[in-house]
């Protein structure tokens, strides 16, 4: 019997209209040095399974975990010098940028979002049935926020959400604290300043927040703690705000041994002064190796990757032949406004980050 074919397509929602939402490529190679999406694969690796056998020792999976993982809210908050009321943990840092979309727009408003940035800001608006508002950075190599000409350009009520990223995903670079207090202040909405990379940066902007109560802080635990796979962000911000956005969550929304890695990793104070340092010194030592190489322009960087132009070859060509002759995976950025060509690499051993340039130079000569 003929079975009949159902138009699924009438029955669900379509908010990117055809053209797919956040579709990672699928990786046929093998893959040895793992540096395309800023994971902290220096952090080591006995250090974090010996805290990991500790948790599954620890924990009962049959039962449920705290409602809002009060207990790691108030060890973040400590950390901070903030209340716990101020502190929100949802499931990785996506989760958290969701969040904010939903705890602010409605169908027919607009997050505004300043180009080249992290894509999942513009994938949650549109999810939320909610648009964009685009604006862009100057050009390489500064990446700048042109403040005036944003603030000239918002429609208030309409522009609900202003994203903020710094230092930003891809560039690199950390805006000037001023040009951000500025965005903060005059923004007439609620601001999501996301600050994934500042422990690799100069400055955080959470000793801000009692001065703009607009102010939401995103954070993530998936790079300098090591626990991408585990899927911890938190947002840090006034009580008000952080409440509504508890509202918004389901229940039980991080499972007990994300929360309880959390909880064992953020105490290994030697670990991570240790590995912020080395981050940092490997970031700037790649950068001097990147200069030195004659078709290529590094970005000055202030997280846990670099990202580079290439000129006279293709960033797909280069991205392609390193993966297929030495498994090496970075990130290929050129469909990205303002980033032609570019490529992007995470920092992580020396010994990794060595292979990464040795290859790239191969590559470049046998090209
Ligand atoms: C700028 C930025 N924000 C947020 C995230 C999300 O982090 P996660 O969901 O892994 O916590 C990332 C991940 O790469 C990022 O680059």
């Amino acid at each position: 019997m003929q079975e009949k074919k159902i138009d699924l397509s009438g029955m669900v929602n379509d908010p990117f209209q055809g053209k797919g939402g956040f579709m990672p490529a699928k990786i046929k190679e093998k893959v040895t040095v793992r540096i395309g999406l800023n994971e902290n694969l220096a952090f080591p690796e006995e250090v974090i399974k010996e805290l990991m056998k500790q948790v599954a020792a620890k924990i009962d999976p049959r039962i449920y975990p705290e409602d809002y993982c009060e207990s790691l809210c108030e060890i973040i908050a400590e950390k901070y010098t903030l209340n716990s009321n101020q502190v929100v943990i949802g499931n990785g840092g996506d989760k958290i940028i969701d969040l904010m979309v939903r705890l602010t727009i409605v169908a027919g408003q607009n997050a505004v979002i300043i180009n080249p940035t992290y894509p999942m800001y513009e994938h949650a608006a549109k999810v939320q049935g909610g648009g964009m508002t685009e604006f862009l950075l100057t050009p390489a190599p500064e990446f700048d926020l042109d403040t005036d000409y944003i603030l000239s350009n918002i429609t208030p009520k309409k522009d609900r959400l202003l994203f903020l990223c710094s230092p930003n995903n891809p560039t690199g670079n950390q805006f000037d604290e001023g040009k951000l207090r500025k965005l903060i202040a005059e923004f007439p909405g609620i601001v999501a300043l996301d600050e994934t990379y500042s422990n690799f940066g100069q400055y955080s902007l959470v000793k801000a927040l009692d001065d703009y109560p607009n102010l939401i802080i995103m954070k993530s635990m998936s790079k300098l703690f090591g626990m991408a796979g585990m899927r911890i962000g938190y947002a840090l911000g006034d009580e008000f705000l952080i409440s509504r956005i508890k509202e918004l969550l389901p229940a039980f929304n991080v499972n007990v041994a994300s929360l309880e890695l959390a909880k064992a990793v953020i105490q290994e104070n030697k670990v991570l002064t240790d590995l912020t340092n080395g981050i940092i010194s490997e970031r700037e030592r790649i950068f001097l190796e990147l200069q030195k190489i004659a078709e290529i322009t590094p970005y000055k960087s202030f997280t846990n990757f670099i990202m580079f132009k290439i000129k006279d070859y293709q960033a797909d060509e280069i991205q392609n032949n390193l993966l297929k002759n030495t498994g090496v995976l970075i990130r290929n950025m050129s469909a990205v406004p303002l980033c032609e060509n570019c490529l992007r690499m995470t920092i992580t051993s020396k010994e990794n980050n060595n292979k990464f340039l040795i290859a790239l130079k191969d590559t470049i000569n046998i090209l």
